[in-house]
């Protein structure tokens, strides 16, 4: 892959590139002309015929040929190379051209029709009758059908099925892998029959799947389905409302994270627009991820049951690597956001000022529970928190808590002190006790010792690969389990020393063959974060890997310090690393 991408800059030549774009007037050995990047009147872009580079001195951008036609055109990189291919008459190789991308593309293809045609027989057609009275009942507006793509599955087993392989030629086994249609005895029929159909879409806007409700409240089958996992579908980074609602959520940096389609709906329509959900699964650290890219506040609207107060404690400890802060929106009356927007709008909009902590609405929650008046119900309160207060990272944090607690129990701080104190070493001590017995088939454990397989650290690299200067960072390859990414994480963090700045070209150019391939499938992969929020992104897959590294290495010493003091004597050399171990358990056990 990396030598076509050589073939082709050797083909083409920087000036005639740029010179079809903008003017160049010839100023010595190199070209100039005013900067395409940024707007001047003395002209600071110079372009060089024997280094094949340009340079602004006045924006500071500077690179070959592919990165002047990536940024001039606004391409990817892929798109980048097939231009530039292109121009120089050269055939990509297969390498380019990813089977398992493309058959992705032909499945988003069919989503786009499967949703046209849900939304045509929502919209126009006799068969979305039922569907439209359905919407209509529970006042969802036309510009809001409109606005969310809305439609309807037809009554019958081939509707989808037939328009889809009959009038648009994909094959039935295509239907089936989208999700869309079931493989029964006899053919391939329709999975969504008789619902509403809610599109949903991935935070790019591309529609990846479906949730069909029934219309009639009596149906004995499941009141919503929804499209399986499939290549486009994961119901884990899934976020109904994301992308129709992304511009208010941009706006306020802040969303409210409810339940179900009709909460969002409903909302939308009541003027609160920065609102997703997650249907009526517990919050995944994806989708924690994907909105910590552009909100500072995600606030919590989930029902007020025992299964919302503990996603609201799992959430807790999700977010912590993220920078946003978590807070909880208390529903009050029993009501879910699609009954409260829609009875009294002005009171949900009122309401949802009315935010608190997440970690204080758990307490107030577990508070009511419990009787106040015994000793037992305080102990309960407390080990419950104090438990919750192990997750949280950040010592200035679990200090205010601390307090905050001791305030709600009105116990002296210093008790509820002590007792913190003994639920942090209480803690330590199962935690070592765990990492002694090691399961040996956790698969994690296997994974990692194997060093294959790294999501985190692959992560790590696509952003490392964009970023244009060194990451000034505490860094340490250690933390990185595969073995191949770890190497070029090494070969990396030297090139940044010698050069104090990165290039992928060249960069690349001078690593081992082996490892060139693995850079490149990195680097054209898409990924999803914009330039401007890339030092953040970075900021928190750096504490999630060192969060992970901690993990395994506590295990790690536990194990050596177990076995050391299993041993009747010691040597010298022994002696020393016992202490040695002794001294790193203590620093890494040391919370915050
Ligand atoms: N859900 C689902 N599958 C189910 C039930 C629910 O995917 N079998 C998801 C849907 O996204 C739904 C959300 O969970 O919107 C919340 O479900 P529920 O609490 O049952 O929602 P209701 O408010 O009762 O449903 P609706 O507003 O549609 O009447
Ligand atoms: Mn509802």
């Amino acid at each position: 892959m990396v030598s076509q991408v050589q073939e082709i800059k050797e083909k083409l030549d920087i000036i005639e590139v740029v010179g079809n774009r903008i003017t160049l007037e010839r100023s010595g050995k190199n070209f100039r002309s005013t900067c395409p990047f940024h707007s001047e009147k003395t002209p600071s872009f110079f372009v060089s015929p024997e280094l094949q580079r340009f340079i602004c001195f006045g924006c500071g951008r500077k690179g070959d040929v592919l990165s002047f036609i990536q940024e001039y055109d606004r391409l990817t990189f892929p798109e980048t190379i097939q231009t530039a291919a292109e121009m120089a008459g050269i055939e990509l190789n297969q390498d380019w051209k990813d089977p398992k991308e493309q058959e992705r593309q032909k499945l988003f293809a069919i989503m786009e029709l499967a949703q046209k045609y849900y939304s045509y027989l929502l919209t126009e057609h006799a068969s979305g009758k039922a569907a439209r009275e359905y919407l209509k009942k529970r006042s969802v507006q036309s510009t809001t059908i409109r606005q969310f793509g809305l439609g309807a599955a037809p009554d019958k087993w081939d509707g989808l099925v037939n328009y889809l392989t009959k009038k648009k030629n994909y094959h039935p086994n295509d239907v089936v892998n989208a999700g869309l249609a079931i493989q029964g005895k006899k053919g391939v029929y329709d999975r969504f029959r008789g619902r509403v159909m809610f599109p949903l879409h991935d935070h790019r806007g591309r529609v990846v799947g479906f949730s069909g409700r029934v219309l009639d409240p009596d149906a004995k089958e499941a009141k919503y389905i929804n499209t399986p996992e499939t290549d486009v579908y994961h119901k884990r980074y899934l976020l109904f409302g994301y992308w129709q609602n992304l511009d208010a959520i941009r706006e306020k940096e802040s969303v409210i994270v409810t339940e179900g389609e009709l909460d969002v709906l409903s909302s939308t329509q009541a003027h609160v627009r920065n609102i997703v959900a997650i249907k009526g699964s517990a919050l995944t650290e994806e989708q924690i991820r994907i909105m910590a890219r552009t909100v500072k506040t995600i606030y919590l609207a989930l029902d007020a049951d025992s299964a919302g107060i503990k996603a609201t404690r799992r959430a807790i400890e999700l977010v912590q690597p993220f920078p946003v802060s978590l807070r909880v929106i208390p529903l009050k009356g029993g009501k879910d956001p699609d009954e409260l927007a829609k009875s009294d709008p002005k009171a949900w909009r009122e309401m949802i000022k009315q935010h608190t902590s997440a970690f204080e609405y758990v307490l107030d929650t577990t508070l009511a529970q419990q009787d106040m008046s015994t000793a037992q119900g305080q102990k309960t309160v407390t080990n419950t928190m104090l438990e919750l207060l192990l997750t949280i990272d950040h010592a200035v944090e679990r200090a205010f808590y601390l307090k905050q607690l001791a305030e709600k129990l009105g116990i002296p701080e210093s008790i509820i002190e002590e007792q913190w104190q003994a639920t942090q070493k209480k803690h330590t001590q199962s935690q070592l006790q765990q990492h002694r017995q090691p399961t040996p088939d956790s698969s994690e454990q296997a994974e990692e010792e194997s060093g294959t397989s790294d999501t985190l650290g692959e992560y790590l690299l696509q952003i490392l690969l964009r970023l244009p200067l060194p990451a000034n960072t505490r860094l340490n390859p250690e933390w990185i389990t595969e073995l191949r990414l770890r190497r070029i994480l090494e070969h990396l963090l030297e090139w940044q020393q010698d050069y104090k700045s990165f290039e992928l070209a060249p960069f690349t150019a001078h690593l081992p063959d082996e490892l060139q391939e693995t850079v490149s499938t990195l680097y054209i992969a898409d990924f999803p974060v914009e330039q401007k929020m890339m030092d953040r992104e970075l900021r928190v897959t750096l504490t999630q890997l060192e969060q992970r590294w901690r993990k395994k290495r506590l295990a790690e010493i536990s194990g050596a310090l177990g076995q050391l003091e299993n041993k009747d004597e010691l040597t010298e050399a022994e002696e020393q690393e016992f202490l040695a171990l002794q001294k790193e358990l203590q620093r890494l056990t040391t919370l915050g």
